[in-house]
């Protein structure tokens, strides 16, 4: 049945029309029985179920039904694979519809500025283009089942520490170009049902009162149609965040808020008409829900192989000096908890009660000549020397070694930050005792972010198994025996050390962060710098190898609204089967005045290739893959001239480059004044002739470029101070009089 919202609208209450702007519990909407509005319940999300019968709490301290834990961000952004996720949402749907949840609390779309976040293990990258593609495709997946998500958290949320009350304080470019545009990309493409706000504020004022965020970008420029909830507790106040577009308040205000949205009304301080709106967009997506319920069964089973293949096509091969995979004959040794207790999610609101978890001991032992000794506890930092003594010896015998290491769970969680980006020293210390002994040594890692590597060049094999869900364990081993070739490509850079990182000096400020790197966060960053980093962005190897052929694109020019197609051919020249992710970089080449990173993934595809196969790859890039956002201008700008486009297996191994012109008859708004310098003006094609005119003026009077034999001043001293000219400098030596320079002008300024 089909029902009325506006008709329902008119036959409430003041008072139950404030009410449905915040929960009734923890996790449920309120209803309105009498006119047939059903409660709806909410949930985390994303990477399984999180939902609670009894106590309900958002920090994950509870426990929740038995569900499916799938990989968390941190590892299925590595798949490079927006059809996985897709299915990954669908998944996650037909959990949801199961289950009767209307609304799954996720996917977490912030960038991951830091290594330190203790949140980044739920958050996809680095990059705003693959959050941006990642999280879409999960959000269609999610939502073909009629069910909500609810993309987080909204904006600039990118440190744990003072979480409720610092400030972001983020200038407009940087925001356009980084933080929202994994936002903006899934808001256009797949409309998600709702969006979360984030806890912190956004250049001082709260994301839950942010009428900039979630009124004019996100309604207004985004055209977003669905309803904004709050985070758990992140309303300061409620009646401005109702005027600033925060739809609903969560969890429970136990009816304050309520009846102060109530009281606003009545005494004339809030338009009726703002709560009737936001009312008609809760119950849209009340009814949405209700209308179209579908009939499945929970099949945790299958969805436990589905997590498996998730952490199967995500988990990185990071290095391998030939130690891998391992031969069904070797004695190998697995040494560390995480072989048989696998660290395999992070802790908080995303911590899901799973059904089951297999480890990677028990399916090694049916592919191969497996045994096992602890060395160390996954779960503190203490060397025990009785352990390390049995590891050793054990080592010592073994024809290869495959230490299962990573960081316990009191190293990273939501609602706090790292303060150093290192493994206990328990664990590194072993590490290199086992390689002193045994020179076959892997390392399997087991954590949310990247951590400090200083055995990396005594080990002669790396997986990064990141935290890999409930059957990441039985990923782990299906790739160390290579019966699953890993094709997983790193979704963030892995810096060398802490300091290396852009936002180093002004992360974790506990009221305001000013974040000064600008758009440099990243591979961004470290390409600008020409810095070494332990492993680029985009970086993952196989067992296989492959050879990139044949960059082209159906057009030699680009223009403003067009697109361009860009394709490679990729062949298998090993002698496995395997799986690569291309990744399409562009790199502005005009020279134009604005800085920007060496180059930006604009695109990517991932293609499974039989050994001598070869298949093409595609991305469409749109003007926006050209642009940069320049806040004269209020919009996206790319300068005409040449653009370089990279095919690369990862930001720092470019296989292939090609170039296209981008063509516009758009210019960046120029306002000549006394003080626009010579130079400046030369540089817009539009002001170019005044600047000339000037600098003709300015060096005819002082006779450049007439005496070439003067000593005292060169080429390029005499371009220079006539590039840095001010107009007024004409006034100034009286070469033209002041009506005569404002004529001038006048000619341009009209
Ligand atoms: C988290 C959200 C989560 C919510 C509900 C908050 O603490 O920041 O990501 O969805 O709790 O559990």
């Amino acid at each position: 049945m089909q029902h009325d919202i506006k008709d329902i609208i008119s036959k409430m209450t003041l008072e139950e029309k404030a009410g449905m702007c915040s929960g009734f519990d923890f996790w449920h909407f309120k209803g309105v029985e009498r006119l047939g509005v059903p409660s709806i319940m909410v949930s985390d999300g994303p990477h399984g179920l999180r939902k609670q019968d009894e106590s309900g709490d958002h920090l994950g301290i509870n426990d929740s039904i038995k569900a499916v834990c799938f990989p968390p961000a941190v590892l299925s952004a590595c798949s490079f694979d927006s059809e996985l996720m897709e299915a990954f949402g669908d998944r996650i749907g037909i959990e949801a519809q199961a289950t009767d949840l209307a609304v799954v609390l996720g996917p977490g779309v912030n960038m991951k500025r830091s290594p330190l976040c203790g949140r980044n293990f739920e958050y996809f990258s680095e990059d705003p283009y693959l959050a941006g593609m990642i999280g879409t495709a999960f959000i269609k997946g999610v939502q073909k089942h009629n069910i909500g998500t609810s993309i987080k958290h909204f904006a600039a949320n990118n440190q744990e520490l003072n979480r409720m009350t610092c400030s972001s304080d983020v200038d407009e470019r940087t925001m356009r170009e980084i933080y929202l545009p994994a936002f903006e990309k899934a808001v256009r493409e797949a409309r998600p049902y709702t969006v979360m706000c984030s806890y912190n504020k956004v250049n001082g004022t709260f994301a839950s009162e942010n009428e900039w965020l979630l009124t004019k970008v996100l309604r207004d420029e985004w055209g977003f149609e669905g309803m904004v909830m709050s985070d758990w507790g992140a309303v300061n106040e409620r009646v401005p965040g109702l005027a600033a577009g925060l739809e609903v308040e969560m969890p429970a205000s136990g009816g304050v808020t309520d009846a102060e949205i109530a009281a606003a009304v009545r005494e004339g301080k809030l338009d009726e008409a703002v709560l009737d709106r936001a009312v008609g967009r809760i119950l849209k997506l009340v009814f949405n829900y209700a209308e179209n319920r579908e009939d499945h069964d929970l099949d945790l089973e299958g969805d436990h192989e589905f997590a498996k293949k998730v952490a199967e096509e995500s988990m990185v091969l990071l290095k391998n000096d030939g130690i891998l995979p391992l031969g069904k004959d070797e004695k190998v040794l697995f040494v560390g908890e995480y072989a048989v207790n696998p660290r395999y999610q992070g802790g908080g609101s995303s911590h899901i009660n799973s059904f089951k978890v297999t480890n990677a001991l028990s399916t090694a032992e049916k592919f191969g000549n497996v045994t096992y000794v602890k060395g160390f506890s996954g779960q503190d930092d203490v060397y025990e020397e009785d352990l390390a003594r049995e590891a050793l010896e054990a080592a010592a015998k073994a024809d290869k070694v495959v230490i299962f290491a990573g960081l316990p769970d009191s190293f990273e969680s939501e609602g706090y930050d790292r303060n150093h980006m290192d493994m206990p020293s328990c664990q590194n210390r072993l590490i290199s005792e086992i390689a002193a002994v045994n020179s076959n040594v892997a390392v399997v890692l087991h954590n949310g972010a990247p951590v400090t590597l200083p055995w990396l060049g005594e080990v002669r094999g790396l997986l990064e198994a990141y935290l890999g869900g409930q059957a990441g364990g039985e990923a782990v081993a299906e790739i160390l025996y290579g019966k699953v070739n890993p094709s997983g490509k790193l979704a963030e850079t892995w810096p060398v050390k802490l300091s290396d990182n852009p936002s180093y000096l002004n992360f974790g400020d506990r009221k305001k962060v000013e974040y000064h790197e600008g758009i440099f966060i990243g591979y961004r960053y470290y390409d600008k710098k020409e810095m070494a980093v332990n492993f680029p962005f985009g970086y993952g190897l196989s067992y296989t190898d492959f050879e990139y052929s044949n960059l082209r694109t159906d057009k030699a020019a680009m223009t403003d609204g067009g697109c361009i197609t860009v394709s490679v051919d990729v062949t298998n020249t090993g002698d496995r089967a395997g799986k690569e992710s291309v990744q399409f970089y562009v790199a502005d080449k005009t020279g134009g005045d604005v800085q920007r990173p060496v180059r930006e993934l604009k695109g990517f595809g991932k293609v499974s290739l039989e050994p001598g196969e070869t298949k093409t790859v595609s991305a469409v890039l749109d003007d926006r893959a050209f642009s940069w956002y320049s806040v004269e201008l209020g919009d996206w700008y790319a300068f005409p001239g040449e653009y370089e486009i990279a095919a690369g297996a990862s930001s720092r191994d470019i296989r292939l480059t090609t170039t296209v012109r981008y063509e516009t008859s758009r210019c960046l708004p120029v306002e000549i004044t006394y003080n626009s310098t010579v130079g400046d003006l030369l540089k817009n094609p539009v002001t170019a002739p005044l600047g000339k005119f000037v600098a003709d003026k300015m060096n005819h009077f002082f006779g450049i470029g007439e005496d070439d034999d003067s000593e005292a001043i060169n080429d390029a001293m005499a371009e220079a101070i006539a590039a840095s000219q001010p107009l007024r400098s004409v006034v100034n030596f009286g070469i033209l009089t002041r009506d005569e320079l404002d004529a001038e002008i006048a000619k341009f300024n009209n």
